[in-house]
């Protein structure tokens, strides 16, 4: 018999960058500010559009996603992995599938936002059409709609508003994004803690809760001043909101500190963050701790904090060029989600 060799034609290929948040953390769900970049770790969904079902192999993972179309309940979905897809899916009503597969450079588990890259490239792949914010949001709601996970917009706007070369100066309230060029003398350095991290598992939507305790009694944290703090009963809710309105103001000076070159200032505003991470927020570790702790005794690096929501995970540098940790990933500001 003379079976000619079928290939498989990839018709869509979707990319879609991991992030590292450089200062700004448990700031976006209360409209505060954030100060990500896109990363050149991402996701690249690939395959044909064809009818009815998911179908999508994984580099990451043993088992595949196999979906039918349309999606009830995404968290229903099996393997875990798939539910992420298939809440892009489910929040696109989309009725046409992709056969095909996914492979990621994103470390999954480790504040990298593996989840936030691989919706937003699953959602271009499935033909999500309309700006960063709306792609963004639609892949907000579909990290929420698979783990539960009341998550904000950062993850998923910096995946799809990233720009080459550049930091973004996220406004977590109106969603306006001011890309800041990242100077060439400044390297950023993500070292994983060996700790890995899951936000389901974690205290994220108790912090969360803790915000919203506060806004009830000092109104809307991004307007409110440290001295309305006060003002606050429970000392816990009060420590949680000195974080979150000392942080968006760490936001805008460490735009400054950069965008005036001031490695040095912009390190000390990245400790000062990591501080009230670890004693108002309380999201660090004893392993992040003393991760931050001996990076900051090396000659050469300027700063360093937790990245992403904590309780595990990453740690992000600031270092001199000349600086060799010998470990981590020296990451670049890159472009957003396109297709390829
Ligand atoms: C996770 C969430 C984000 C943000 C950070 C903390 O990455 O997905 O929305 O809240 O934690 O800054």
């Amino acid at each position: 018999m003379n079976r000619s060799p079928t290939r498989e034609v990839a018709e869509v290929r979707a990319w879609a960058p991991g992030r590292v948040n450089l200062i700004g953390e448990h700031t976006d769900y209360t409209g505060g500010l954030a100060f990500p970049m896109a990363i050149q770790l991402g996701t690249l969904v690939e395959g044909v559009r064809r009818g009815g079902r998911i179908e999508l192999r994984s580099d990451q993972q043993r088992v595949a996603a196999r979906v039918p179309l349309p999606i009830g309940n995404p968290r229903l979905v099996r393997p875990a992995w798939a539910r992420y897809v298939a809440a892009v899916a489910a929040g696109l009503g989309t009725t046409e599938g992709i056969v095909g597969r996914v492979s990621s450079t994103v470390p999954l588990g480790s504040g990298l936002s593996s989840s936030a890259s691989l919706e937003v490239a699953a959602a271009l792949a499935l033909g999500a059409s309309g700006g960063p914010a709306e792609i963004a949001e639609l892949c907000r709601a579909a990290e929420t709609a698979a783990t539960g996970v009341p998550c904000g917009i950062m993850d998923q706007l910096a995946s799809t508003a990233g720009v080459e070369g550049h930091a973004l100066l996220i406004d977590c309230r109106t969603l306006e994004v001011t890309p800041s060029p990242v100077p060439p003398q400044a390297h950023f350095v993500v070292i994983h803690s060996g700790q890995r991290r899951s936000l389901a598992g974690s205290a994220y939507g108790e912090r969360r809760a803790q915000c919203e305790a506060a806004e009830h009694v000092i109104g809307p944290l991004r307007d409110a001043s440290l001295t309305d703090v006060a003002s606050i009963g429970d000392t816990t809710v009060a420590a949680r909101a000195r974080h979150v309105i000392s942080e968006n103001g760490r936001v805008v000076e460490f735009a400054a500190a950069l965008a005036a070159v001031d490695l040095a200032g912009a390190g000390q505003l990245m400790v000062a963050s990591h501080r009230s991470l670890r004693d108002d927020f309380e999201v660090s570790t004893p392993t992040l701790d003393t991760l931050v702790a001996e990076l900051l005794a090396t000659p050469g690096v300027y700063g360093a904090r937790l990245t992403g929501a904590g309780f595990g995970g990453c740690v992000v540098a600031l270092c001199d060029r000349t600086v060799e940790l010998g470990t981590g990933w020296v990451v670049t500001p890159s472009a957003g989600a396109h297709l390829r």
